[in-house]
C-alpha cells in the first residue's frame, strides 16, 4: 500500500519536474525549449532500441543556414543532420537544443549538453574550455555589403561601423580592425537586416550563411576576398574523452563512406 502510493507521489512529481525523472543526460535535454527528437532515430525500431544508448544532447544556434535553422518547428541543417548520422553510429537517441551561440561552450563544458555542433570553428579561446573534434568542413569569414557599397575589401573596413552576431569569430576579428566600430546582433540575419536598412557599412560572417542571406535579399553581395580561414569542428566536454574517441570514429566513418558528402551536398551546391 504504502509503496503504491510512493510510487504514485513520485510520478507527479516527474509530471511537474522531468528533471527528476530522466538520466543525467535525458534531464539536461528536457529542460530546454526547443529539444527536439531526430527523424533517423524515431524512424529505427522505436523509442526502446534507439534510447538504449542514451541520449546524445548536440547544443546550438539554430540561426546560421545552411548548418542549422528552423524549419516549421524543426531544426534542420548540415550539422543538425551530422548530429544524427553521429547518434545512429552510436545507437544513441540526438536530442538538439537550441540557445544563445556565446551560451554553446557553456553548456557542452558544464555538461548540460554532450557536444556542440554550430558551425564552430576551432579557436585557441575556445579551447582552453572545451575539446574540438576533428575537423568536418573549411569556412571563411566574408564580408556582406550595400551592392552600391565602395567598400572593396577587407583594407575598406577601418573605420566602418561593422555588424556581427554576437561572440563570433567574426565578432573577434571585427574588434581588431582600426577604429571600426562593432554592432553585436544577436543573429546574423539581424545584422544583415541593420545592413539593409543602412544602420550599419558590412557585416562580417561566415561565407555559407553569408550567401544565403545575400540570395534572400534583394541589394547585396558578398565580397570576393574572404577576411580568414576556419575550420568547423565539435565542442565537446574536456573530461569526456570517450564521447570525442566516439564521435572521431564515426565522423571517419562519415567521411569515408561519403555519406558527410552527401549531407553537405544536400544543402550547398558546388557550383555556387
Ligand atoms: N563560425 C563562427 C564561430 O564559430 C560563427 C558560428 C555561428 N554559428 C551559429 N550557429 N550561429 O564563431
Amino acid at each position: 500500500m504504502k509503496k503504491k502510493l510512493l510510487s504514485l507521489l513520485l510520478a507527479a512529481a516527474c509530471v511537474f519536474s522531468m528533471a527528476a525523472c530522466g538520466s543525467e543526460n535525458e534531464s539536461a535535454g528536457d529542460s530546454g525549449n526547443a529539444a527536439q527528437t531526430s527523424e533517423a532515430d524515431e524512424t529505427e525500431d522505436g523509442e526502446e532500441a534507439s534510447g538504449e544508448g542514451g541520449t546524445l544532447i548536440m547544443a546550438t544556434n539554430a540561426e546560421f543556414p545552411p548548418y542549422e535553422y528552423h524549419e516549421g518547428d524543426e531544426i534542420v541543417g548540415i550539422d543538425a543532420e551530422i548530429a544524427a548520422a553521429i547518434a545512429e553510429e552510436l545507437g544513441m537517441e540526438l536530442k538538439i537544443e537550441d540557445m544563445a551561440f556565446d551560451s554553446i561552450i557553456t553548456a557542452v563544458s558544464g555538461g548540460k549538453a554532450d557536444m556542440g555542433l554550430a558551425g564552430m570553428t576551432v579557436n585557441p579561446d575556445r579551447e582552453k574550455n572545451v575539446n574540438f573534434s576533428d575537423t568536418y568542413a573549411a569556412a571563411a569569414q566574408v564580408i556582406i555589403v550595400k551592392e552600391d557599397s565602395e567598400t572593396a575589401g577587407p583594407d575598406d573596413l577601418a573605420g566602418k561601423k561593422i555588424g556581427v552576431q554576437l561572440g563570433t569569430t567574426g565578432d573577434i576579428y571585427a574588434e581588431d580592425i582600426e577604429d571600426a566600430e562593432v554592432e553585436r546582433y544577436n543573429k546574423g540575419m539581424e545584422a544583415v537586416q541593420a545592413l539593409l536598412q543602412d544602420k550599419i557599412d558590412a557585416v562580417v560572417i561566415d561565407g555559407e550563411p553569408a550567401k544565403v542571406y545575400v540570395a534572400e535579399n534583394e541589394g547585396l553581395k558578398v565580397l570576393d576576398e574572404p577576411l580568414t580561414e576556419e575550420e568547423y569542428a565539435i565542442a565537446i566536454a574536456k573530461d569526456n574523452n570517450d564521447l570525442l574517441e566516439k564521435v572521431n570514429t564515426a565522423l571517419a566513418s562519415l567521411k569515408d563512406s561519403g555519406k558527410l558528402d552527401e549531407i553537405v551536398n544536400k544543402y550547398i551546391s558546388a557550383d555556387e
